[in-house]
């Protein structure tokens, strides 16, 4: 197959590239290497350094494709930072993921995956929650996702691109590049392994639904393998365990073995109380269910940063 990745020079798509490598497709990734960086590509992959805003983007798409999936995860995703300035959000997370659909589609792409969140649904009032409640998300970030997949069915119900959104819980892994904006979980673990302590926003009962990032990977390759039945779908991708992160910190202090208590600060502003998401839609669908429990993950996050390690 060939793949087109956007945001392959960052934390999850450099992984879903190397998933694709290691069964013997033909993986380009367009970044323009605002957080990820060029060494983070796999070997094999081509990468194109360019802005997903760029006009000419559809240049791209034609001259090396047509691709059978698009795997549009460059975007901008940090909460906070989307908060203080949320049209710097929107110029890359609306204006860029219309231009992928539109070189996507001008392109002939057999289908598009898009990377949306569980920032979509803001403070649900279901869990877990499923795909079809009300989203009204409270962030600009949620909000700028939640534009995306509407763009992402306008597409699909009308320019002829099937499209497959996909909203992941908060995703972790052994290894974080250092100018992705790292997660709870890589944050807390690199400043207890340095001797710092961990820092917590609020009271520290906010939970999340943690998804180990091989989990995402092999939801990404199921989706774009799989046949589809209608050009849009939307698909939680989460664990259905929730983890307050009083709970997630003392889990790695212990793990790390050291001696100290978080540290609280006030709560940010933007940020859901609870997630916790129903990923059965997707099990029925593809098959997926996760593998990877949040217990052995925050093992193995801490062993390979100790060692420096990808794990
Ligand atoms: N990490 C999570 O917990 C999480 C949860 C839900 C959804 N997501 C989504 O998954 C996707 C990937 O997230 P990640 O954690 O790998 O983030 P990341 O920051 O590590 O990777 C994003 C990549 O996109 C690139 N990029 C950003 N703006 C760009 C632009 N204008 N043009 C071209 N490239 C650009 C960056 O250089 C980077 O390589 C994002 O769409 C994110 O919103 C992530």
């Amino acid at each position: 197959m060939r793949i087109l990745i956007t945001g392959g020079a960052g934390f999850i798509g450099s992984l879903i590239a190397q998933a694709y490598l290691d069964r013997g497709d033909h993986v380009v990734i367009v970044d323009s290497l605002v957080t990820g960086t060029a060494s983070q590509v796999p070997d094999g992959a081509t990468l194109i350094e360019q802005d997903i805003r760029d006009p000419d983007l559809v240049r791209t798409v034609t001259e090396h494709g047509p691709f059978d999936v698009i795997s549009h995860h460059a975007a901008l995703k940090d909460v906070r930072k989307a908060l203080l300035d949320p049209r710097a959000d929107a110029d890359v997370n609306i204006l860029g993921m219309i231009n992928v659909l539109r070189a996507a589609a001008e392109g002939g792409a057999g289908r598009l995956v898009f990377a949306s969140s569980a920032a979509v649904y803001g403070d649900a009032k279901v869990f877990p929650t499923p795909e079809d409640v009300e989203c009204i998300p409270i962030s600009p970030y949620g909000i700028s996702k939640m534009t995306g997949e509407l763009y992402g069915r306008y597409f699909a119900l009308n320019r002829s691109l099937p499209v497959i959104a996909l909203r992941y819980g908060t995703v972790y892994g052994t290894f974080t590049p250092e100018a992705s904006e790292a997660g709870v979980i890589t944050i807390f673990t690199r400043r207890l392994l340095s001797g710092d302590v961990p820092v917590i926003y609020g009271d520290g009962l906010q939970t999340r639904d943690f998804v180990n990032v091989e989990d995402i990977v092999r939801a990404n390759i199921l989706v774009g393998d799989a046949p589809m039945h209608a050009p849009w779908a939307v698909y939680n991708v989460s664990t259905g365990v929730e983890t307050n992160v009083n709970d997630l910190a003392g889990t790695l202090i212990s793990l790390s073995g050291a001696n100290c208590s978080p540290r609280y600060e006030g709560a940010k502003a933007g940020e859901v109380r609870r997630n916790l998401q129903d990923a059965s839609r997707l099990r029925e669908a593809v098959g997926w269910a996760p593998e990877i429990q949040i217990g052995q993950g925050l093992s193995a996050v801490v062993e390979a940063t100790r060692h420096g390690s990808r794990g």
